[in-house]
Parts: C-alpha cells; structure tokens; sequence
C-alpha cells in the first residue's frame, strides 16, 4: 500500500541479543527483523509479554545499539541529533520528575529541545488545553493520578513538534473517555501529517487508529499487513441494512434457504460495541447534569477535549510548523508580551479560587461535599479559562 510513501523508519535484519556477565547470550530480543514505517502512517506494534517491543522501540529511539542489521531513522542513524529533534516519545514507564508541576514539567522538556521561554510558555498552555490539564498546571506531577500522568506525558512527547511520535502504552490507565480522547488525538495528528508508532495490549484501541499493524512473537514478525487485509473475512458476506418490515424479512430468508443450507446464513441485528455504548451512558449522563463524586477534573477534561473543534485549532497551531522546531522561529501564534503578561495575570486570578478549594480539599482528608464543590469551581474557572484563551 505505501509503494509511494516515504519510509521514516527502515529496518532490515535488525537483531539485539542481550548478554549475560560472562557475555554469553541470554535473551534474543529481537531476532533478524524487516520493516518499514511510512510518512503519515499510524502503525501499532504488537505481541505478548516480552515478544520484543520496547527493544525494538528503544532501538529506533537510539537508546540500545542494535547487535546485527541496520536501522535507519528519517535517512540517518537514530543517534544524529538531528533525528532526535524530530521523534517525540511517551515511554511505558513514568519518568517525571515527581516534584515538578505540570507546567513546570512541559517547561524543563522545552528547554530540552532549546526552546525560548516564550515559546515554551506558549506551548505549554496550549498542551495542557489539548491534554484537558489546564486546572492541574500548577499541581505536582507526582500527585498525579494514572491517567493525568499519562495525560502530561504525551503533553511531554509532543513539545518538540515532532514529526515522528512513539507512544509506549499510550491509553493504558486511562478510562474509556480518557482512551477515547487519546485516540481521537493521535489521528488528529495522523491528519496533521504526523507519523505515529505506537505499542499497545489494548487491541481494540489498536484497532481503531492503526493504519497496519506488525505483529511480533519471540522477537520475529509473526504477521504485518493493514488491517484491512489482516482482518477482512474474504469468504463471507455482511449487508447491514435498516430494520426490515416482516414481508421483506420472510421474502430475504426464503431467497437465502434456496440457495444456502440452513446452517450456512446468519440472520440477525447488529451490536453495538460496549465502548460505544458506554460512551453514549456517560454523554447522556452529562447532558442531565447528573453529578458524579468520581476524580476532581476528569468529568472537565473529556468535556473540553470533545467540545466543537477546539483540540483541533489548538492543534493547526501547534503543528503549523511541520518542519524541524527551531527556537528563533514560534510556531504558535500569539498576542505580543505585554498581552501575555496580562492574560497570565487573568488566568492566574481565575485559577487562585480553585486552587485554593484544590488544597484545603487536599489537607481536610478530601470529604467528598469539598471535592464536589471544588469540581464546580474548577468547572467555573475552567469555562473562563477557555473564553480567555480562545
Ligand atoms: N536489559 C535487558 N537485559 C536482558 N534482557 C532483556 C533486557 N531488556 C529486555 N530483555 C529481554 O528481551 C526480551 C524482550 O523484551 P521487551 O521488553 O522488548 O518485550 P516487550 O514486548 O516490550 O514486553 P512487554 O509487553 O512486557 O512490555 C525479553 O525476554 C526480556 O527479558
Ligand atoms: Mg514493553
């Protein structure tokens, strides 16, 4: 399918033997393997416990020197620091610094990638919007639960605009919002032109964003293909159609029993899945404002995430520079320095209130009347917040 595509990541007879302290081998990760990755694809990478995904994701990230075969990356080594300015990654551990908050944290990332201040301030707001961690700017990493950390992680991944994203696990310990709003920003990016690996147990998350997937066992490819081809059963037949009135129903049946054995046809309604109905559950629950004493902000977060084409905007900002980042040139357009001051200014008034509400909730063992009440403020400033920034 991608003859005429660009390949990002090319590898061939790629292998990483691990070895023991006498040097003798213990493990072969990854056994002799060819693949490619295209521009603008979004490609999962799949197979049980220890099948060899993060070595294979370490490789290319130039984290682990491969034992045999070559392994290029945008056209050069994965060590050239030019290739690093252009690969984001989401590993499958937490690795933030636990005392840093949010803001603080996207900031040290920035600064990485030698970012200016501004640039990275500009940046920073528009992730913690896209990610819906706005009202945990200021809060601390480490008090993260699961699903924020991986939330500001994938902030993280994408601070360098890069052109290549690597998401370890990036839906697990999120819920199925969370997973959902995750999903549809990965193929945001994959319409931005961002070409996505990602690794993943959750298959039916795989199965909705990936492009192809490649399947691997014992460090070999087992199996590669889009899913189209991997998973269309060529030798059946499915029409779906409205609910059809008794007459026609009988009239189809007696059609099929004259030319199929009666074993060989299934006549039935189709399913739903339970994502989607679980999804409809909690829009319809939100839609009668029934209130929930569930996590203080995750209620805000899939809100704002699916609200009309904001993350969209956010993200044509965000991306509208698709070459390589470089400090001296913003790809975020905003209002001149006096304007942010002021809008700092604001936004830091409006966000005091809930975070007051935030820490006594915090130091008064959190009775559940105080987390109610901090989730209306935090709904309050949150909705200024947005018309501020918008
Ligand atoms: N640093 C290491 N030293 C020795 N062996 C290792 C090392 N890292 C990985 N391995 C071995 O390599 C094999 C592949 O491991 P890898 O972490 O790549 O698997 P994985 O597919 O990512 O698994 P999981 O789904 O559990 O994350 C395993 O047998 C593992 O024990
Ligand atoms: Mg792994």
């Amino acid at each position: 399918m991608s003859d005429n595509k660009k390949p990002i990541i090319s590898a061939v007879g790629l292998s990483k033997v691990f070895r023991d302290f006498w040097s003798r081998p213990k493990a072969k990760a990854v056994n002799d393997i060819d693949f490619e990755v295209y521009e603008g694809e979004v490609i999962g990478l799949l197979g049980p416990n220890g099948s060899g995904k993060s070595t294979t994701v370490k490789m290319i990230l130039g984290l682990l020197y491969p034992t045999a075969g070559t392994l290029s990356v945008f056209g050069q080594s994965p060590r050239a620091v030019e290739t690093k300015q252009q690969v984001g990654y989401l590993p499958e551990e937490s690795y933030l610094y636990k005392y840093l908050t949010a803001i603080e944290t996207l900031d040290f990332f920035g600064a990485l990638f030698n970012l200016s201040a501004e640039e990275r301030r500009n940046r920073s707001d528009q992730l913690l919007e896209m990610v819906g961690l706005s009202h945990a700017r200021r809060r601390r990493v480490g008090e993260f639960s699961k699903g924020m950390a991986r939330r500001i992680g994938l902030a993280q991944a994408m601070i360098n605009d890069p052109s290549l994203l690597i998401l370890d696990e990036p839906t697990s310990g999120l819920d199925p919002l969370g997973c959902k709003e995750v999903k549809d920003l990965i193929l945001m990016l994959k319409k931005r032109g961002k070409t996505v690996l990602i690794t993943s147990h959750l298959l039916s998350d795989v199965e909705d964003i990936c492009d192809r997937v490649i399947i691997l066992y014992g460090g070999k490819i087992r199996a590669t293909g889009t899913l189209n081809e991997l998973l269309t059963v060529t030798d059946a037949n499915r029409i779906t159609t409205p609910a059809l009135n008794p007459a026609v129903t009988d009239k189809l049946i007696s059609i099929l029993r004259e030319n199929l054995s009666g074993d060989e046809f299934t006549f039935d309604h189709p399913r739903k899945s339970l994502e989607q109905f679980f999804l409809e559950v909690i829009s319809q629950a939100k839609a009668e404002s029934i209130e929930t004493a569930g996590v203080v902000g995750g209620g805000k977060i899939a809100e704002y995430l699916t609200e009309n084409q904001t993350p969209e905007a956010i993200l044509n900002d965000l991306t509208r520079n698709t070459d390589k980042v470089t400090a001296a040139e913003p790809a975020v357009k905003r209002e001149p320095a006096e304007n942010i001051e002021e809008e700092n200014k604001a936004i830091e008034r409006l966000t005091a209130d809930a975070t007051a509400v935030e820490k006594t909730a915090e130091t008064q063992e959190k009775p559940a009347e105080i987390a109610a009440k901090a989730e209306e403020d935090l709904s309050k400033a949150n909705e200024k917040l947005k018309d501020l920034l918008s």
